[in-house]
């Protein structure tokens, strides 16, 4: 009997078949730029010298982005973070909670290089418990992959852990309640650089009222880490001639990380 008759009478038996997983190495890596609108490419083809792909950082990411092997220190680590997100999931510190479906406590890779900073969760976050996942994460996913990082190797976080109501602007009082719990995942992860996406998680994390114009292109210090602030892919969503500051912005950040690395 060949095989797929055979798997077809075992189903019909109700037998599952267990098969071992193969690993992905056939997969072919994916173009970073592929998802990106053609816009947004001609843009990067235009900044880029002599039309290069900008390669570089992918690799020196990946070389980094290797697992821990377990030690003591990781299990304590490890029980820190569940700790700090139990907390995060009980906070009733603000009104937020009480409409809030759940709080939206960050997400990646807990050794990561790159931290991202965001305002607040909107609806789509709010439902799936997961910072930037609507159309704007989406964005923001393909932003990062233009200079070669994967959603999975940076930690996402916001500063509010829980979605202000038809997703106003967070409160001063919502931002000082729920502070600590950034800060403890800033100290956690000890970030080599942080992006501070958007105006008002900028303003906020550099205590200032400066406009974004002013705040783009520096770089600020949080704690001793560079901080760079580029736009809110919900805006760029909304300004398509806006994309061309954007990647200036994640150029600017990618040449300040890479000063750091020499
Ligand atoms: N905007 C943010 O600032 N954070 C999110 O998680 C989603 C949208």
């Amino acid at each position: 009997m060949d095989k797929a008759t055979r798997l077809q009478y075992l189903e019909a038996m109700g037998i599952d078949v267990w098969a071992t997983r193969h690993r992905l190495s056939a997969v072919q890596p994916e173009d970073p730029l592929e998802n990106l609108g053609r816009a947004e490419q001609d843009e990067v083809h235009r900044d880029q010298p002599s039309n290069r792909r900008p390669s570089n950082l992918a690799e020196t990411v990946d070389a980094e982005f290797q697992p821990h092997s377990p030690s003591h220190a990781s299990h304590a680590n490890e029980q820190t973070w569940k700790e700090l997100q139990h907390e995060v999931a009980l906070c009733r510190a603000c009104s937020l909670c009480e409409t809030r479906t759940q709080t939206v406590f960050g997400v990646g890779n807990k050794q990561a290089s790159w931290m991202l900073i965001g305002e607040a969760p909107g609806q789509n976050e709010d439902l799936q418990g997961e910072p930037f996942v609507g159309k704007a994460g989406q964005l923001l996913t393909e932003m990062l992959r233009a200079i070669g990082l994967q959603r999975e190797e940076v930690y996402i976080a916001n500063m509010l852990k829980c979605r202000p109501p038809n997703n106003r602007d967070p409160q001063a009082e919502e931002v000082a309640a729920c502070n600590s719990f950034l800060q403890q995942q800033i100290e956690l992860i000890q970030p080599k650089i942080i992006l501070a996406v958007g105006r008002i998680a900028a303003q906020n994390l550099l205590a200032t009222q400066q406009p974004l114009a002013k705040l783009r292109g520096v770089r600020h210090q949080l704690h001793n880490i560079p901080l760079i602030v580029i736009h809110h892919p919900a805006y760029l969503l909304r300004s398509l001639l806006e994309k061309a500051k954007a990647w200036s912005d994640l150029q600017f950040a990618l040449s300040v990380y890479q000063k750091l690395e020499k």
